[in-house]
Parts: structure tokens; sequence; C-alpha cells
């Protein structure tokens, strides 16, 4: 009987965004110890994925290896670290002989590779798609080739796909054998991208790509809206926001809301180690946690849809709903929900997750909604 992988969005903290080609592993132990002493761990937070750049090439018996710089006690090592703490480890490869930052890839040494991650205790692949051919077919066999390495590898390592979007994966990454799949190019530390640059994705552009996607999303198969830019401040690693300062706390935590109703997996990326109390705040919610790692594993539908509002609302397992309000103009607005119009008949306790408290109960919600802001509801049928 195999096991059914990543039934719920895997929650962690990955290294791209912050390190970069400096990935290290006592950067990534400290970054555990944070993970543990802030509460994140007991928050639902439990991988640490290694992103790429760990990689020191090939032994003279074609076994990838670490930089042993970057890991002087090996990867090994990294993940017993890990385990003691109830926490996952994350590796990171590509289906071509070089990765994306040019190190070593795993594309004719699926199994071998697979057999190295799974020696090691790894938990989890990222893998990549750069240096690889163009077209759909090549894309399935080698991520499906990849998918049955693992499968054969003798430990459960979760499939995140890592292909962004022109190849449509998230109509066969799932039967490829991935758990997830990306669905744009690399989000940077922006609310919108305002045309620089076709990888230069902003968080609205990730919301407008997977709200559309919500049929694919389920148990085991998910959309990845990539890292959450939480914190990261126009931090300057690669995704920066080219000389931009990088979201205002508002749009972190309307990125917190969106990733959350729409069930990608969360990926943190900031400096876990020195954080504002409102990053700390944002990221460690477990109300709105909660909906992400909701059972019924339904992704949230966007049901409204103007130039000022986005209105999602997301099936949860006990018969609840939540129900967010995005306000994507420029300046506060007073909303106006009736939730008859969005398809929930009668009266709801209406329960505010950022404010954690129960506000009444009504047929509708009314209120004023900051620029940029989401506002969260869950609403109990009474
Ligand atoms: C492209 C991916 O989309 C990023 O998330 C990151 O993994 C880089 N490659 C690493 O080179």
């Amino acid at each position: 009987q195999e096991a059914k992988l990543a039934l719920t969005p895997p929650m962690g903290w990955m290294s791209w965004n912050f390190l970069a080609d400096k990935v290290n592993e006592k950067d990534l132990r400290e970054m555990a110890d944070a993970m543990v002493a802030n509460g994140l761990v007991k928050a639902g937070y439990q991988y640490i994925f290694i992103d790429d750049c760990w990689q020191g090439g090939r032994d003279y018996k074609n076994n990838i290896i670490a930089d042993p710089k970057k890991f002087p006690s090996g990867i090994k090592a990294l993940a017993d670290y890990l385990h003691a703490k109830g926490m996952k480890l994350g590796i990171y490869s590509d289906a071509a002989p070089l990765t994306c930052a040019g190190y070593t890839g795993s594309l004719n040494f699926e199994e071998q590779d697979a057999k190295t991650f799974a020696s090691w205790g790894v938990d989890y692949l990222k893998y990549d798609y750069c240096g690889a051919p163009e077209d759909v077919e090549t894309a399935k066999k080698r991520y499906t080739k990849m998918a049955n390495a693992l499968r054969k590898s003798g430990r459960d390592i979760v499939l995140g796909v890592c292909e962004w979007g022109p190849r449509k994966p998230w109509e066969w990454a799932a039967q490829a054998g991935g758990q997830s799949w990306r669905a744009t190019f690399d989000l940077r530390d922006k609310w919108k991208d305002k045309g620089n640059g076709i990888d230069a994705v902003g968080v609205m552009d990730v919301v407008d790509r997977i709200s559309e996607l919500s049929q694919y999303a389920g148990p085991g198969h998910w959309n990845d809206g990539d890292m959450l830019i939480i914190g990261l401040k126009g931090h300057k690693g690669p995704s920066g926001d080219l000389g931009g300062k990088g979201c205002t706390d508002t749009e972190y935590q309307s990125q917190m809301s969106l990733w959350c109703m729409l069930n990608s997996p969360l990926y943190m990326s900031n400096d876990l180690r020195n954080m504002s109390d409102v990053t700390q705040k944002i990221l460690s919610n477990e109300e709105v946690l909660a909906l992400n790692q909701d059972v019924l594993g339904k992704q949230a539908e966007r049901k409204i849809k103007n130039e000022t509002w986005n209105i999602f609302v997301k099936p949860l397992a006990n018969g609840d709903f939540a129900v967010a309000v995005l306000n994507r103009s420029e300046a506060t607005q007073t909303a106006q929900v009736n939730f008859a119009d969005l398809g929930l008949m009668g009266k709801y306790e209406i329960r505010d997750l950022w404010q954690h408290q129960v506000l009444g109960k009504d047929k509708q919600w009314k209120g004023k909604v900051d620029a940029h802001e989401t506002k969260v509801f869950r609403l109990r049928k009474i």
C-alpha cells in the first residue's frame, strides 16, 4: 500500500530568497532552531527546504554530493538534526544536466539520486525545469521518471514540480506523480507586476493565475503559488524587487490570507532569526493557517471579481465556510458583502480571523477594508 503524501499543503522555510547561492548548513540549522523557538513549528511549519546551489558535483561513483564547504557535516547530518526536532528536510534538483543556477542536476541519474536522497533521510524534492526542452511531452516524461524513482527509493519523498506554468503543469503534474506544481514564474517581493519582465511576478499576478485553477487542487495535489515573501522587506536576494522596498505589512498579510484560502504550499523565505512582531504574527496566525491545512482540501473559489473587490469562498471540513474580502484598489473602501450573493444562504456567526473575535450573527458583513488588505472570516451556520 502506497503512502498518500502531502494530504495538506507542505509548510516550512525555503532557502532561495534569503540565502540563494550562500545556502549552508549553519544558517539552515539556525533557521530550524528559530522555527522551534518562535513557535512556528508548533503552528505547523515542518520543513527546511534546501533550494538550489547546495550541490558539489558527483563522486567517482557518480553519486551526487553536497558542496563540502557549504555542508561540511553532510546532508544526512542536517536531516538527522531536523528529524530529532520533529521536523523534515526538503532538497532541490533539476530535470536537466544543470540547475537554473548552474549546479549539478539529476537528468539520467534519477534513480541513483532518489536513492541518495532517501539514504540521507530527505522527505521532499523540489524538482526544477531549467535547461530542459520546451515541449510538454518531455516535461511529463522527466517528471514521471523522477516520481517513479522516488517511489522506488524506499522512502516517502514528496515531489514538488517546479515547472512555472508555460506547460500547464496543473493538467498533468499530479498524474506524473507530483504533489504540487508551480503556476507562475518566480514571485518577487512586490504587489503586482508593472510590466518589467515576464519573470517578475507579484502577489496579485499569482492570485489571478491560481484563482482560475481551483478545480485542479485537492489532497495530495496542490497549486503552488511560490514562496511567501512575508517579511523580506525588499531584501536584496534573487526575489528582491530590483531596487524596490518590497511589500507593506498589509500586503504581506494579504499574501498569507490568500495563500491559505488557495491552499498553496507555504514556504516562508525571510530571516526567521530576526523578524518583526508583525511578521511573526502574520506567519503564525493559527486560525488562518487552519484554512490552509483544513483536511477537506478544497481550494477557495473567487466568487466576485471586479476592479475593487475580490471575494473568495472556501468550504471547510466541519461545514464552516471561510470568506476572504480583498480590496485591490488604492484607497480604503467600505464593503457590503451579502452572503447569499456568494451562495451562502441564511445566517452565520461571523468570526474575524485576524482580529480573533466573533463580530456577530448576520446574513452579511459590512465594513472598511484598507487598500490591498484582505479580511478573512470564518462563517458558522446558525
Ligand atoms: C527557479 C525556481 O522557480 C526558483 O524557485 C528557484 O528554485 C530557482 N530556480 C533556483 O535556481
